[in-house]
């Protein structure tokens, strides 16, 4: 199936690790130009190397404005047209409630949800202008089903999912879609796949947690039984971010082999 992405531009943020790094390169098998949005330039460049084609990496805060302003400002820039947003960025910590730091909370919440709204702020306007658009956000089954010691990454991943809807309500009109895909456990196959700033980097929060024996449980809570991995996610992310995906919008698609259905 020819998924009508040839020649088509895109903004990945976080596209330097794990997920987003499957994203970008999936993206540019399919003839797709990437610019990659990362906090981690080193990392965002080699993945912008291994993609080929006009893709790049801009330095970016996702949870600055004016960042993301000159993130989209350089995009239109080197590329022209911005025809697929997607929301990779995220960022987690273990604990129960009470034992989070206000900084913690206050970063946990800045990553996972306004660094979105901040990306669609900034790229809206331009869809709009061009009558077409393909948004994809990552959320988590978390936002789903509200995870034990995630609750505030639950919090702003059930943010996501509300977002994605109310936008692709008010969006539809211009031809813009917006839909969110929630993965399930999805580590790294290879160090060199996680940047250093990643959740499962060498100081990475995610790293610390899923020891074997947490991933092997998390296996057996899945219907597939096995653990996903960053190349199923991408799969999902690039459908949904094709021409095929034209007549899907305000849809949340789990892809975690069965762990949450609904
Ligand atoms: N991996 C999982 O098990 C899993 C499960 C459910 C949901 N998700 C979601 O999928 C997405 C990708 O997860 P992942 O495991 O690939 O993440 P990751 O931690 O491996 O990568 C995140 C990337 O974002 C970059 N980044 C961090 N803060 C940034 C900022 N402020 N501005 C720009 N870039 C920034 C980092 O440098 C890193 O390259 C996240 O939204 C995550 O919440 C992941």
């Amino acid at each position: 199936m020819d998924l009508g992405l040839k020649g088509k531009n895109a903004i990945v943020t976080g596209g330097g690790s794990n997920i987003g790094r499957a994203i970008t390169l999936t993206l540019a098998e399919e003839g797709a130009n990437v610019v990659i949005a990362e906090m981690d330039e080193a990392q965002g460049k080699k993945v912008a190397q291994q993609a080929g084609g006009k893709s790049i990496c801009v330095k970016t805060d996702v949870t600055n404005f004016s960042s993301v302003e000159a993130l989209v400002a350089t995009a239109t820039k080197e590329l022209g047209q911005v025809h697929i947003l997607v929301n990779n960025v995220g960022w987690d910590i273990m604990k129960y409630f009470l034992d989070y730091s206000l900084e913690e909370i206050d970063r946990i919440m800045k990553i996972n949800y306004l660094g979105m709204v901040y990306c669609c702020r900034a790229v809206l306007p331009h869809m709009i202008e061009n009558k077409h658009g393909r948004v994809v956000s990552l959320s988590s089954d978390a936002g789903r089903v509200g995870e034990f010691r995630e609750p505030i990454y639950s919090g702003m991943k059930a943010g996501v999912i509300a977002l994605t809807k109310s936008l692709a309500r008010e969006a539809g009109r211009f031809g813009i879609t917006f839909n969110a895909l929630c993965p399930g456990v999805t580590r790294p196959e290879k160090p060199e796949e996680a940047g250093e700033l990643s959740m499962w980097g060498k100081d990475g929060a995610a790293a610390a947690m899923f020891t074997e024996e947490v991933a092997e449980a998390a296996r057996k809570m899945y219907a597939l039984r096995r653990l996903g991995t960053a190349q199923d996610m991408a799969n999902g992310v690039v459908f949904l971010c094709s021409e095929k995906a034209a007549y899907i919008t305000g849809q949340t698609l789990s892809v975690s082999g069965g762990y949450s259905m609904m």
